[in-house]
């Protein structure tokens, strides 16, 4: 099987295997697992931060940044295609009694600075105050477009013109940073706050990322006891995350050149209708016609040929590239489906 449904299929690579087994470990409730303190310090040298925090997953990092930047019954700014608000199970609401106030992203995921100043809640008796603007780069549902540098900038200045701070959902930051060929500090340098995933591209078998200033780190590290993320001697995956940011983050460029190599093959193909300009790293969105059939009808035919995609929508299939996909899965999967389309 040529697994392409999303880069969390990745499997720990030897090294990972090798690191995790020889990891020293102690309880990090008590901060004294060495590993997870050597992965949180690195960390947050290369997100250029004060402090950062070890999480099981990337939904747990974005809620417990959430819940640390915002009081109960205020409003967070964000996506209307948001991973944070589309598939995070509303759990900034649940646990933190946070509302969302989404704004519209465009098919880059960018969401109009004029719009977010236009959002921020002026003081008054009625309304729910701003606690938050959350952004995210990649943006998985536009097909992980990027946003700049530029781009973070001037939305991070409309929010703080206005004291309001900043978090990035940047579970594929480092493919960002890749794909402007920039040094990862600098792209994220004004926001308040990133959470970054460990288990995606870069391969670990769990784990992500909150970084901040000190501040606000210790306030997460609170939300995440509160919703049971306390985790003791997790220095046994820690020790995959410092192989995952040390070993793993070069060789990104890869995939997105095999994700476009297989786009720009794909758009010959009739029926199916790539936006190539949204192929920017490591996702392929393609979206199907009346005539090409539904998703879940490829899905299907695609799994009994030895491949696996993922439905992104009722006429929207998504392949995304990784590691375990080389060049060999890449031209088999072209011309399963080549065949499959003719
Ligand atoms: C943009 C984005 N944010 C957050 C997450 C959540 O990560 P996790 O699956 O580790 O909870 C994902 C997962 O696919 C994602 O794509």
């Amino acid at each position: 099987m040529i697994d392409l449904r999303s880069d969390t299929v990745t499997r720990p690579t030897e090294a990972m295997r090798k690191a995790m087994a020889q990891a020293e470990v102690g309880d990090d409730v008590y901060e004294e697992d060495p590993t997870i303190n050597r992965l949180q310090e690195l960390a947050a040298e290369l997100m250029g931060k004060e402090a950062a925090l070890f999480v099981p997953t990337g939904t747990m990092g974005n809620l417990v940044a959430l819940l640390a930047h915002c009081e109960r019954g205020q409003e967070i700014l964000l996506g209307d295609n948001s991973h944070v608000f589309y598939y995070e199970v509303g759990g900034a609401s649940v646990v933190g009694g946070l509302a969302f106030h989404t704004l519209p992203n465009d098919r880059f995921g960018m969401i109009d600075p004029a719009m977010v100043a236009g959002a921020i809640r002026t003081p008054d008796i009625h309304f729910a105050q701003t606690g938050l603007l959350c952004l995210e780069n990649t943006h998985n549902r536009a097909g992980g477009t990027v946003l700049s540098k530029e781009q973070i900038d001037q939305l991070c200045q409309v929010a703080h013109d206005r004291d309001v701070p900043v978090h990035l959902d940047g579970a594929r930051i480092f493919n960002a940073a890749s794909f402007l060929e920039l040094p990862v500090a600098q792209l994220v340098e004004n926001l308040d706050s990133v959470q970054f995933c460990l288990s995606k591209g870069l391969a670990a078998p769990a784990g992500s990322i909150v970084v901040g200033n000190r501040n606000f780190i210790a306030k997460a590290r609170k939300m995440r006891k509160m919703l049971g993320g306390g985790m003791r001697q997790a220095g046994v995956l820690a020790a995959a995350g410092i192989i995952a940011l040390t070993e793993m983050t070069q060789r990104l460029e890869e995939d997105h050149y095999n994700a476009r190599r297989f786009a720009q093959s794909l758009a010959w193909i009739d029926g199916f209708d790539l936006d190539l300009e949204t192929v920017q790293t490591n996702i392929v969105a393609v979206n199907l016609n009346e005539k090409t059939g539904t998703a879940a009808e490829w899905v299907a035919k695609l799994k009994d040929n030895g491949i696996l995609a993922g439905a992104a929508g009722p006429r929207r299939l998504r392949f995304v590239f990784h590691n375990d996909v080389d060049r060999a899965g890449l031209e088999k999967a072209l011309s399963t489906i080549s065949n499959l389309a003719s």
